[in-house]
């Protein structure tokens, strides 16, 4: 329980700092009250007055969200993602080509915004390299800018933040691991675990890593939206409806680090990871979804809004994630559904998200609810994983051998739908070992 409630505790932290532990209490309070106006704007705009508010993270507050696995199924069906949606079956893999335009067309309005055709072009800059060693390994380290042109609107700047981290000894060009990167509270840094980091596992391969930091991209609070590139491309204004939110803008970062690495005779820009924890979690299953050029995803306790079926009822809900402090990692559309809507109303739901990945291989990636807490809802990130197999097997692949959820640190990696319940917390720490051993299938 202990270690339960000090998830909780780090997680308000991490979510009352957003990462920025050197803002002023003056500063928060602005923020606070710019994500509270444009919250409201948006529930304006859809015409509502009032949504459910979710349950608590908190197992000890009274209204607690649902662990009890025998409440968790009040759905009886998920939609199907082998039926168009006039109901025709999808039979072959140049039907699902099609079927994939549907699905997108709802993640797009519904959930997570569409991308805007007209985003600007983005210049990467080399700002340094340097040669130094990660425990036993020498490497390369640069630091780049991606500099994202606003001759359209001046007033916003975008400097897209990496660093890449390669072997020095490259015989020919090398995989890379790109990281989603969090960005601690000063002074913070998550607990170590022993033995080799995620980076000196991936480097003992000979394959390099790149932390890409989301909130150079976009901001990570409603506040921010009119700023960012999302603000930069609507020219300062507040979004529409179905505008694009943080997890989108995430992943258009990513695809412009794609751009880049294709430019650079080292990286093998054929074989890339894109990874992330939590809300990064989330951003990497878009990442995959939505990035046909990504070879791999390691989608690290993504929770609701990420691998997780929507429509269960454990855990985080969708009233948590429309509310202020989450709503825009979503098209403000996705408000509906605190009310008058439901998830039950949604069109799609995670299991198609992940049927978008096919048949690139993806691993769902979650610590032990003892020590992680439920809200990110293990069972329903297995079953998005379960529920998208059939699309992956019409297209040839593999997805998960059983329907049954396993016993911890059970490894199910012979398909190309992966997963794994380690036995630590809100991290991927302990998978590393196991999805390099997954990924060097592909890259060997
Ligand atoms: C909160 C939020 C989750 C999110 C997590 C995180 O717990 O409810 O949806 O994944 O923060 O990103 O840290």
């Amino acid at each position: 329980m202990a270690k339960t409630s000090s998830f909780f505790l780090l997680l308000a932290v991490l979510i009352a700092t957003r990462g920025d532990a050197q803002w002023s209490q003056e500063e928060r309070d602005r923020i606070n009250k710019l994500n509270q106006e444009d919250h409201q704007l948006m529930m304006q705009l859809l015409g509502l007055t009032e949504i459910r508010p979710g349950p608590s993270g908190n197992p000890q507050a009274p209204n607690a969200a649902n662990t009890d696995e025998s409440k968790a199924t009040p759905y009886t069906s998920l939609p199907d993602p082998l039926l168009f949606n006039n109901g025709t079956p999808v039979k072959t893999a140049a039907q699902w080509e099609k079927r994939k335009l549907e699905i997108f067309e709802d993640f797009d309005r519904e959930i997570y915004g569409r991308v805007p055709p007209n985003t600007p072009a983005v210049a990467w800059e080399v700002v340094s390299v340097k040669d130094t060693m990660n425990g036993d390994f020498s490497v390369k380290t640069s630091q780049l800018i991606g500099h994202v042109d606003h001759a359209a609107y001046p007033a916003i700047t975008v400097d897209i933040e990496m660093t890449l981290t390669l072997p020095q000894k490259i015989s020919k060009p090398v995989p890379v691991i790109m990281e989603f990167g969090w960005n601690f509270p000063m002074r913070w840094r998550p607990p170590q675990q022993e033995g080799p980091t995620w980076q000196q596992q991936v480097l003992n391969k000979g394959w390099g890593y790149a932390i890409l930091v989301p909130t150079s991209i976009q901001a990570d609070h409603g506040a921010g939206l009119c700023e960012g590139i999302i603000g930069l491309v609507n020219k300062g204004q507040p979004r529409r409806l179905d505008d694009w939110g943080a997890l989108r803008a995430w992943a258009w970062g990513a695809s412009r680090a794609m751009d880049y690495f294709a430019t650079n005779p080292d990286v093998d820009e054929t074989r890339i990871v894109i990874e992330g924890l939590s809300r990064y979690g989330k951003a990497a299953i878009v990442t995959l979804a939505y990035e046909p050029r990504i070879a791999i995803g390691l989608i690290g306790s993504s929770g609701a809004g990420g691998a997780k079926i929507l429509r269960r009822l454990l855990g985080e809900q969708v009233e948590n994630l429309a509310a202020s402090g989450e709503y825009h990692w979503f098209a403000p559309n996705f408000i509906k559904y605190a009310g008058p809507l439901t998830a039950m109303d949604l069109p799609v739901d995670a299991h198609q998200l992940v049927a978008l990945c096919a048949p690139r291989p993806v691993f769902i990636s979650v610590g032990s609810p003892d020590v992680e807490g439920q809200w990110v809802d293990a069972k329903g990130m297995f079953l998005a994983g379960v529920h998208a197999g059939p699309v992956y097997e019409l297209l040839g692949a593999k997805g998960l051998a059983t329907d049954i959820f396993p016993p911890q640190e059970t490894s199910l990696i012979d398909g190309e739908i992966a997963f794994r319940q380690h036995a630590g917390g809100h991290t991927v720490g302990p998978n590393w070992p196991t999805f390099l051993q997954f990924a060097e299938r592909y890259f060997q």
